[in-house]
C-alpha cells in the first residue's frame, strides 16, 4: 500500500471567521510563511504525484498565493466531508492514496506524513491523533474495549464524558481514494452544525467491519490554528523547533528564547547569535559571522567572519562582505557593504556600494531618496568618509579619498582627493563672558 501513488488534498475553503482578519486563514503567517505553503513544501518533499487545494472563501488570495497546485472549488462551504468531495472531480483518473491536509495545522513533518501513509499497510484507514493537554474544540478519538478507533465525535456534538477524552482528532487521514469516496457518498449532514463532517467517515468505515489504524504524534506537531491566539502559539512551537535544529547544526544562540528565525534562514558554521534578534525571511549568514544583540534582519546576505550589531537593521538587499562590520544603530538597506568595510555607529547607507575597506564615519547618511526617485551612492575602497556627513546621491567618492566631518557632498570626489564643506571658522575673543553678562542683565529687568 505504502508504495502505491499517492495525492493529497489540502482544505482551505473554510471562512476562518475566529482569526478575525481580512487576510485568509491559511494565508497567516507562521515562521513568515503561509501556513498552507509550509503544508506545500512538506508534501513536496515526500514525492506526492498531484496536490488539489479546495478553496471557497477569499478563494483568490489563496490561489494567488499557493503556485503549482490544482485548485477544486467549494461553493457553498458545507463542512470538511463537503469539501474533499469538492475535490473528487480534480483527482481525475488517479488511482492509489490520498492525503488529506487541512490549511490551518501546518506543522506536520515529512516523518509524520510518511508513517501515516506507511500504516495503510495495516488497515485501509488512517488517522493521526495526538493527546491534547487542552482537548478544547478538537474533535474526539473513541476508542472500543480493544484500543482501536472506533468513531470520531466533534467537540459540538459530545457529551460529557466524550469530551472527558483527550486524544484528538488532528483533522489528517490517509486512505484509498475510491475507499474515501465510496464512504464519502455516505455521510450526511444530521448534526448540530448541519453539516458533512468528513469526520464521520471513521464510523462508516468500523459499520462496514474496515479497522483504523491511528498513529500517535505530539500535539505540537498537529497544532490547528483558528486564532490568533493559536497562531501566536503556532509560531512559539516553530521558532523552538528552529532553535533546537540550529543549535544542532552548531551555531550558538546566547539566549535561544529571544531568537527568532524564518522558514528560509541559512546559517553557516561557528556563527553566534546574541540576545533579542530577529531574522526575518531571506536571510543567508556565513561562516564565524557574529550577530550582536537586538538586530534585526531581513532579506540580507552575511559573508564570512562579518560582525553586526548589536542594534543593527539589515534591511532587503544588504550585502555584508567578509570581516565587515555594521554597528549599533546603523541600517542597510539595497546596499553592498564590502570586505573588511567598516560602518560602526549610527548611519543610514541605502541604495550604495561601500568599497573594500572603506570607512563609514558615525553618522555618515547616504540620501538616497528626493520624495521622487531613488539614486545610487558608490563610495570608492579605502575611502575614508568623516562623522556627520550627507552624501546626496547620485554621488561617487573616488578610491582611497577622504571627506572632512560635518560634510554635504553633492558632487562626486575624485580618487585619493580630500574633500570637506564646510562654513568658515570663526572665534570672538571673551565673547562667551559678554554674553553671559548681557543674558543676567536682561533678567533682572
Ligand atoms: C476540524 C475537525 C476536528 C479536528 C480539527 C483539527 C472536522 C469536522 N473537524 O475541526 O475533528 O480536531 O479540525 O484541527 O473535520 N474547510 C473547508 N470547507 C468547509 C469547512 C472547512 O475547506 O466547508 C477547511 C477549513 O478551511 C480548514 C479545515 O477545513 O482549513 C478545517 O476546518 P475547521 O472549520 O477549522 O475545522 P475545526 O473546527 O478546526
Ligand atoms: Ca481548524
Amino acid at each position: 500500500m505504502a508504495n502505491k501513488n499517492l495525492s493529497a488534498i489540502i482544505l482551505a475553503a473554510g471562512k476562518g471567521t475566529r482569526m478575525g482578519s481580512s487576510i485568509h486563514k491559511v494565508l497567516q503567517p507562521v515562521g513568515g510563511r503561509p501556513m498552507i505553503l509550509h503544508l506545500v513544501d512538506t508534501l513536496k518533499s515526500i514525492g506526492v504525484s498531484k496536490t488539489v487545494v479546495v478553496v471557497g472563501n477569499e478563494k483568490e488570495q489563496v490561489q494567488s498565493a499557493v503556485e503549482g497546485a490544482q485548485f477544486a472549488i467549494q461553493e457553498p462551504q458545507l463542512g470538511t466531508g463537503h469539501a474533499v468531495l469538492a475535490a473528487q472531480e480534480d483527482l481525475g483518473n488517479f488511482d492509489g492514496n490520498v492525503l488529506i491536509l487541512y490549511g490551518d495545522v501546518p506543522l506536520v513533518s515529512s516523518t509524520t506524513m510518511k508513517k501515516l501513509i506507511n500504516s495503510l499497510d495495516n488497515n485501509p484507514l488512517a488517522v493521526l491523533g495526538f493527546r491534547a493537554e487542552v482537548p478544547g474544540s478538537y474533535g474526539r478519538l473513541v476508542l472500543n474495549s480493544e484500543g482501536s478507533l472506533e468513531e470520531i465525535i466533534e467537540a459540538s456534538e459530545a457529551n460529557d464524558d466524550i469530551l472527558e477524552i483527550d486524544l484528538c482528532n488532528s483533522g489528517i487521514m490517509a486512505l484509498d481514494k475510491k475507499l474515501l469516496f465510496s464512504l464519502l457518498a455516505e455521510v450526511t449532514n444530521e448534526n448540530a452544525k448541519g453539516e458533512y463532517y468528513l469526520t464521520d467517515i471513521v464510523g462508516l468505515s468500523r459499520n462496514k467491519a474496515l479497522n483504523i489504524s491511528v498513529v500517535i504524534v505530539d500535539e505540537n506537531e498537529v497544532v490547528g490554528v483558528n486564532s490568533k491566539s493559536e497562531l501566536a502559539q503556532a509560531e512559539g512551537i516553530f521558532q523552538n523547533l528552529k532553535r533546537q535544529e540550529f543549535m544542532a547544526l552548531g551555531t550558538t544562540l546566547l539566549d535561544p528564547k529571544s531568537t527568532y528565525f524564518s522558514y528560509d534562514t541559512k546559517v553557516g558554521r561557528d556563527v553566534t547569535i546574541g540576545q533579542n534578534v530577529v531574522i526575518g525571511p531571506n536571510v543567508e549568514i556565513g561562516d564565524f559571522v557574529n550577530i550582536h544583540a537586538f538586530s534585526h534582519l531581513e532579506g540580507c546576505k552575511i559573508k564570512t567572519s562579518a560582525n553586526i550589531g548589536p542594534f543593527s537593521r539589515l534591511r532587503p538587499g544588504a550585502d555584508i562582505g567578509e570581516g565587515a562590520k555594521v554597528g549599533n544603530f546603523c541600517e542597510i538597506k539595497e546596499s553592498k557593504v564590502e570586505g573588511g568595510a567598516k560602518v560602526n555607529h549610527l548611519s543610514y547607507i541605502g541604495d550604495s556600494r561601500v568599497g573594500k575597506g572603506a570607512n563609514i564615519g558615525a553618522g555618515t547618511i547616504t540620501c538616497n531618496y528626493d520624495g521622487f526617485n531613488k539614486f545610487f551612492t558608490d563610495i570608492g575602497a579605502g575611502a575614508f568618509i568623516g562623522s556627520n556627513t550627507s552624501l546626496v546621491a547620485p554621488v561617487k567618492i573616488g578610491n582611497g579619498a577622504i571627506i572632512g566631518a560635518g560634510s554635504v557632498i553633492t558632487n562626486s570626489v575624485d580618487k585619493d582627493a580630500l574633500a570637506f564643506v564646510r562654513a568658515d571658522f570663526k572665534q570672538v575673543s571673551g565673547g562667551a563672558v559678554k554674553f553671559r553678562k548681557r543674558q543676567k542683565r536682561n533678567k533682572v529687568k
